[in-house]
């Protein structure tokens, strides 16, 4: 066989799926596994495709059998892991060969391989790939950060083995070094954000209305036909419709209500506050997930206080239906405003001149949070580039225009009902506040100058300014 165009390193679930993908586009690649077993097994199992791919024992074999300048995905667990395959791949690469970070890494760590690589000749592409294990088989979402030259390397196999969206490639270079891994720690804070405020709406059926999960899943399936149209609509509905064979109870009601996390939404809003960015509905989202982790704590807190939920006040079940969609929808509009917000920040800190309508583009197919949705967001980013807030894009001023009354009966309704709503909760917060001109914080200003001679600032006159504030 001809040489390998592309290695890769790590047969786990997601570089399995990933390097079948990238064979079954008629690049052959070259596979390397810690254990040799899953290596063969790996080999063994990929049937037609085995020509495509050459089976590497070591990292000298994985080496020799790419065509130079090599590209080299990793693809192992974020942290320390990366770092020892870096070392040992830098002993045994050459000048311009490529290290590709495809994991769900901190950018920062991506910025610092990418630094600690410079010198040596070598060049760092730290990628986000979305889309679970179904994308890294059939098409994901791809973001890359690095540089322009290493991205042309792989470009070409990169939009092969993306999702399309309408015959378009949802795979894009987006700036250096840590470009590619902020915006997919970006991408899954809005995830993050968009789960949370399903789950509550979901509360809101379950708890205030009393419907069953499968009546709830078809709520969900009958908005996947409209505005709400999405992939995470259509799993919601499809995993409140799912029956457990054991009990043949509806899957959710037997699943413990705790969720896991593995960092990339906590990051988002540490990000978010590093760079003084309101993030809310993100931070309430991960917030929630810590909340939901307590489980027992929870437990002992319902047996002091009562769980305190009751049916809401309902005169017309489908009117509260028809509310919920699109207090839903004004809540994404207030994430995905914030998730933009934050990455168009970062953009100015980093200069990585981030193409927001590009960013959009490619997570309208393969990722996690693809939606129609993001094709309005790309079109509003298109016609304005340097657009402020997506609260501000006239198409969006429209539809938010029509959906933030229902997103304040929604939370008013569910506070009163004492169901939890945080995101929606906060999404209508941040809308009250951005609309704002005139808020409260005059009084914050009043409060430091009088603790700490911080200074004010006059409506009616320049320059800093103290307060008469009758100390004695
Ligand atoms: C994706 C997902 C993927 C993964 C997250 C889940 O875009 O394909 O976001 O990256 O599912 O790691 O994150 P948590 O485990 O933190 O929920």
């Amino acid at each position: 066989m001809a040489q390998a165009e592309v290695g890769l390193i790590g047969l786990g679930v997601m570089g399995a799926n990933l390097a079948l993908n990238i064979a079954e586009n008629g690049f052959p690649i070259a596979v390397y596994n810690r254990t040799t077993e899953k290596t063969e097994a790996f080999y063994a199992e990929a049937g037609d495709l085995q020509d495509k791919i050459v089976p590497c024992e070591s990292f000298e074999a994985l080496v020799a059998a790419i065509r130079p300048p090599r590209p080299i995905i990793i693809m192992v667990k974020a942290g320390d892991p990366v770092d020892q395959q870096i070392a040992a791949l830098k002993e045994l690469l050459e000048a311009n060969d490529i290290i590709i970070d495809a994991g769900n890494a901190n950018f920062r760590d991506t910025q610092r391989r990418f630094d600690d690589l410079k010198d040596s000749g070598l060049t760092f592409i730290g990628m986000g790939v979305s889309g679970g294990e179904e994308g890294a088989r059939h098409g994901p979402s791809i973001m890359v950060g690095g540089t322009p030259e290493s991205y042309d390397r792989v470009s070409e196999m990169l939009d092969a083995i993306s999702a399309k969206y309408k015959g378009q490639p949802c795979s894009a270079y987006l700036g250096t070094d840590g470009a590619g891994h902020f915006v997919k720690t970006i991408h899954n804070g809005i995830e993050y954000a968009d789960m949370q405020m399903i789950a509550e709406v979901y509360g809101v059926l379950r708890d205030g209305v009393g419907m069953t999960a499968p009546e709830i899943g078809d709520v969900f399936a009958r908005w996947d036909n409209g505005r709400l149209d999405s992939y995470l609509t259509e799993i919601t509905a499809k995993v409140l419709k799912a029956t457990d064979p054991e009990t043949g109870q509806p899957v959710p009601d037997i699943i413990l209500d705790r969720a896991g996390q593995k960092g990339t939404g906590r990051w988002s809003v540490i990000e978010a506050q590093q760079m003084g960015v309101p993030a809310t509905v993100i931070e309430a989202a991960v917030a929630a997930r810590s909340l939901s982790a307590a489980k027992a704590e929870r437990e002992a807190a319902e047996d002091v206080y009562g769980a305190g939920r009751g049916a809401l006040d309902l005169l017309d079940r489908d009117e509260l239906i028809d509310d919920l969609e699109l207090a839903l929808f004004a809540g994404k509009i207030s994430a995905y405003a914030q998730g933009f917000a934050v990455m168009a920040a970062a953009s100015d800190e980093f200069g990585w001149n981030l193409p927001m309508d590009t960013i959009a583009k490619i997570w309208r197919a393969g990722c996690i949070i693809r939606s129609q949705f993001l094709d309005d967001i790309a079109a509003s980013f298109e016609k304005d580039r340097d657009l402020s807030n997506l609260l501000m894009a006239p198409d969006f001023v429209a539809m938010m225009k029509s959906a933030h009354p229902s997103l304040r009966h929604i939370v008013s309704t569910a506070v009163k009902a004492g169901i939890a709503v945080p995101a929606l909760s906060a999404a209508l917060a941040y809308f009250d506040g951005y609309r704002q001109g005139r808020g409260t914080a005059n009084l914050i200003q009043a409060q430091r100058d009088f603790f700490g001679a911080h200074s004010f600032e006059r409506i009616d006159a320049e320059g800093a300014h103290h307060g008469p504030w009758g100390l004695d």
